[in-house]
């Protein structure tokens, strides 16, 4: 049987645990001052108090597949995870429509808020290509840090290796909205396709075709933000 309790606050666990009656992830517990975290299993007598499974998901996001939770209109990252838990997850950072890639869904807060906070500087890598030439004004402008009017920010220095005339790989530290388009906006450059490869040290697996999703295993404290200098 699954019951409800109040959480894992401090206050509200104290005298609760006293009882004599609490197993915390199958052991018996009568610490008072013990912190339950998210994903610890608590049952009192027969009754699940928290069972929850704690899920990481790599997908790798077609275009025209949208990076919510629901859309009336089109088809969900989460439409293509059929698992009865799929609706527990949300997104560590989400992708434009037409942009396709990594995508990282989970349960856990505290892992998205580490790979999605704007000062964990965690880099995103991608694959773009635009419909003009990327010229060496391009370049430092971007290495330099673009200013963003209306979040009033300058974005952190992108790393930016050109690949072909209209191609680069361009590493961002920053999530802003349409943030590579904004970019290249700038420079009147269009970007017509557009690929998340990595987020920090989460590289998408070559083994995922469009569409395809596995469970991973974070590696704990590895985000993945700005190399250090020298
Ligand atoms: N920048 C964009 O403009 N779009 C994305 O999907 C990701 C980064």
């Amino acid at each position: 049987m699954v019951g409800k309790w109040a959480g894992t606050g401090k206050r509200r666990t104290r005298g609760f645990f006293e009882s004599g009656r609490v197993m915390l992830n199958g052991q018996l517990c009568e610490d008072g001052q013990v912190q339950v975290g998210r994903f610890d299993h608590v049952q009192v007598d027969e009754v699940i108090l928290q069972n929850e499974v704690p899920r990481y998901i790599m997908l790798h996001k077609p275009k025209g597949v949208v990076s919510a939770t629901t859309d009336l209109e089109h088809e969900t990252v989460i439409d293509l995870i059929q698992e009865d838990w799929a609706d527990q997850l949300h997104l560590a950072g989400r992708l434009d429509r037409f942009t396709s890639g990594l995508v990282i869904l989970t349960n856990d807060s505290r892992y998205s808020e580490s790979l999605t906070e704007p000062s964990n500087k965690v880099g995103k890598r991608y694959l773009v290509e635009v419909d003009g030439g990327i010229g060496p004004e391009v370049i430092s402008a971007f290495e330099a840090g673009i200013w963003f009017a209306k979040e009033k920010v300058t974005t952190s220095p992108a790393a930016i290796e050109q690949l072909g005339p209209g191609k680069c790989r361009l590493t961002i530290y920053e999530g802003k909205h349409h943030q590579i388009k904004r970019m290249f906006a700038k420079f009147s450059l269009k970007v017509i396709a557009l690929h998340r490869e990595a987020i920090g040290e989460l590289e998408l697996s070559g083994e995922l075709k469009e569409g395809e999703w596995i469970e991973i295993i974070p590696t704990p404290g590895q985000t993945g933000g700005i190399p250090e200098a020298g």
